[in-house]
Parts: structure tokens; C-alpha cells; sequence
């Protein structure tokens, strides 16, 4: 049991030499936000965790700081966003309303476009060069909404604001271990665009395991990774959407960029980043295969070749990315 633990922690976590780095986040008395300050407190790299919430925050940290590893953890209240991100090198953000059955990311555009625009401030003002990771849907909004705040103070450095759309990414390797003979590990699949529906679009052509999927299992395996999300909101039946899946991605996510903070070379994954790929489109952010380093962002890499399938998901990606990415530029303007 215990064995089993420490393997599957190993597997989320590889951890290099340990730096003081201190991990805020923000909405941490959530779904996804009290799981996720789990996962993080067994960090090995994070060595002060600081929870914040509009509710419920100091009684989370109370309970996650009994688990016996270094860190230490903080709880900070409504009232004390500032003291919660002095000194933050990493700001995770999962506050926000979630889904309910029948709903888009973008229905929750009203209530959570001011919810991080307001963090997004506060992060600007105490934490300036804090690298921030948006998990607040409708992310294609989002980002560009902490992109536009962060602007307007005079503090934003693109290579330290990242989507995080790692579930895509973890739901396509797992969906596609489903189909092939091959455990998740062999089946990793590189996921671009954006963080909504037709916005997310799995590379399946440039993996082993994915480019001998065709026909009727290429259609589902692609829908499938496109509206998986939808399957958790409808089987909670009104009480949310993912939360564990999401809080072991936002830990998986969290660890490459500390892993990149710490100067490891080679940390590569998928995020929502402020990109040149299709800025001629009018898409300025979008997420490919970003290599992770001491600032942030060391290298957007290309997407590489993609099959005739893929080019049209991406022709479908490309003006639904360009609206979302608008709206949320024209809340903050
Ligand atoms: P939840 O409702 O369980 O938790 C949200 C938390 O945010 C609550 O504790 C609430 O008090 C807090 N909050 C609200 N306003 C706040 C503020 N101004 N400052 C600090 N905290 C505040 O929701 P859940 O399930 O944790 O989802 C959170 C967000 O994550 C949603 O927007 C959801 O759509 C999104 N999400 C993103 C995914 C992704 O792949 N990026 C996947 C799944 C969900």
C-alpha cells in the first residue's frame, strides 16, 4: 500500500534539487482547489503553500498542513489576498463558478471574468513576477483577461502567464491507453489549440499508438477528448464539474514549471501561452508544446506535421479561439 503510494507519487512528482519556492493559490477552498493544495502540499519542490479563499481557505490549510512532508502551508482569508501572495513565485488559480449540465465554458464568462480580473490585479500589484496558472474557465477568456490586467499595470512578461490545459492532455493519453494496447505512458498525446470544444485539438497522427486510429474510432476518440469534460458535468448531475482529474493535472502542471524554475532541461508540455503561431490570424494566444525553463516560457515550439484530419479540427479551432480570445480582451479594454 504504502509502496504503491510512493510509486504513483514518484509518477506525478520527479523532483530535482529543492529552492525556496512558494506556491500560492488562489480559490483553494474549491472543488478543484482543495484537492489540488493536497497534491501540492506533496510536492517536493514546493516548499510554503499559501491558500487562499473568499471562504474556507484557513480550515483547509489547517488540515492539508498535517501531512508529514516539509512544507509549510499557510491559510489566509477574504480580507488577506495580499499577505496571501507576498513573496509567491507560482500563483494557481482555480477560483470561479463551475459548470452545470447543459452549460459551455463560455456561460460562465460573467461570473468569472471579474473574479480573476480582481486576482489578476492583486497578483500585479504584490507579486509582479510571480508565473500565474489560469485553470478558471472559459481559459481561452481567461488568459487573455489576466494577459490585458497585467498589461495595464505594466507588469506582464508573456512567458510567465500559462492555461492550463493539461487535462486535455491527460484525458487524451488515458482515452487512447483505452483503445490501444498500451498503458498511458506510451499513449501521450500532444493537445493544441485552446481549452473549450472544438478549440481543443489532439495530435493523434504524431504518436504510434494514434495514427492507426481511423474512421469511426478517430471521430469518437477526437469527440471524446474535445467534450470529455462533459461527461464528469453530466454524471455529477448539477454538482460541478472535474475536480480530481483537474487538481491531479493542475499538480502535474505546477511540477513542470517548478521543475523548469529549477532549472531542469527539457520540460516540455502543452499550455495556453501568448504565442506567435497564429498571431497573423488574430489568435495571439494558443497552446502547443512549451519547453519550461528558469523564466517561464524558454521555447514555443511548432506544431509540427499534422494530418489532413488535424488541419481541419485546427481550421475549426482557429476562429471559435480568435472570439474567445476577443471577449475577454474587450471586458478588460
Ligand atoms: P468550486 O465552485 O468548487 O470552487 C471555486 C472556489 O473559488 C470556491 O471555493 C469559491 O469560494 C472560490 N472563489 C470564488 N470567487 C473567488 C475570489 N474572488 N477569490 C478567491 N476565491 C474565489 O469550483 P471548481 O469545481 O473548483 O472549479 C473552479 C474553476 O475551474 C471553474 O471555473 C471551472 O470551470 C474551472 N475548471 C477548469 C478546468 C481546466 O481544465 N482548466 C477543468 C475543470 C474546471
Amino acid at each position: 500500500m504504502l509502496r504503491t503510494a510512493l510509486t504513483s507519487q514518484s509518477r506525478l512528482f520527479s523532483s530535482s534539487a529543492a529552492r525556496l519556492t512558494k506556491v500560492a493559490v488562489l480559490g483553494a477552498g474549491g472543488g478543484i482547489g482543495q484537492p489540488l493544495s493536497l497534491l501540492l502540499k506533496s510536492d517536493p519542490l514546493v516548499t510554503s503553500l499559501s491558500l487562499y479563499d473568499i471562504r474556507g481557505a484557513p480550515g483547509v490549510a489547517a488540515d492539508v498542513s498535517h501531512v508529514d512532508t516539509a512544507s509549510e502551508v499557510n491559510g489566509y482569508a477574504a480580507d488577506q489576498l495580499d499577505q496571501a501572495l507576498e513573496g509567491a513565485k507560482v500563483v494557481v488559480i482555480p477560483a470561479g463558478v463551475p459548470r452545470k449540465p447543459g452549460m459551455t465554458r463560455d456561460d460562465l464568462f460573467n461570473t468569472n471574468a471579474s473574479i480573476v480580473r480582481d486576482l489578476a490585479a492583486a497578483v500585479a500589484r504584490v507579486a509582479p513576477t510571480a508565473l500565474i496558472c489560469v485553470i478558471s474557465n472559459p481559459v481561452n477568456s481567461t488568459v487573455p483577461i489576466v494577459a490585458a490586467t497585467l498589461e495595464k499595470a505594466d507588469v506582464f512578461d508573456p512567458k510567465r502567464l500559462f492555461g492550463v490545459t493539461t487535462l486535455d492532455v491527460v484525458r487524451a493519453a488515458r482515452f487512447l491507453s483505452g483503445i490501444s494496447d498500451a498503458p498511458p505512458s506510451e499513449t501521450v498525446v500532444t493537445v493544441i489549440g485552446g481549452h473549450s470544444g472544438a478549440t481543443i485539438v489532439p495530435l493523434l497522427s504524431q504518436t504510434a499508438h494514434g495514427k492507426v486510429v481511423t474512421g469511426e474510432a478517430y471521430e469518437k476518440i477526437v469527440q471524446r477528448i474535445q467534450f470529455g469534460g462533459d461527461e464528469v458535468v453530466k454524471a455529477k448531475d448539477g454538482a460541478g464539474s472535474a475536480t480530481l482529474s483537474m487538481a491531479y493535472a493542475g499538480a502535474k502542471f505546477t511540477n513542470a514549471l517548478l521543475r523548469g524554475l529549477n532549472g531542469e532541461k527539457g520540460v516540455i508540455t502543452p499550455t495556453f501561452v501568448k504565442s506567435p503561431l497564429y498571431e497573423d490570424q488574430g489568435v495571439d494566444f494558443f497552446s502547443s508544446n512549451v519547453e519550461l525553463g528558469p523564466n517561464g516560457v524558454e521555447k514555443i515550439h511548432p506544431i509540427g506535421p499534422i494530418s489532413a484530419e488535424e488541419q481541419a479540427l485546427l481550421e475549426a479551432c482557429l476562429p471559435e479561439l480568435k472570439k474567445n480570445i476577443e471577449k475577454g480582451k474587450a471586458f478588460v479594454a
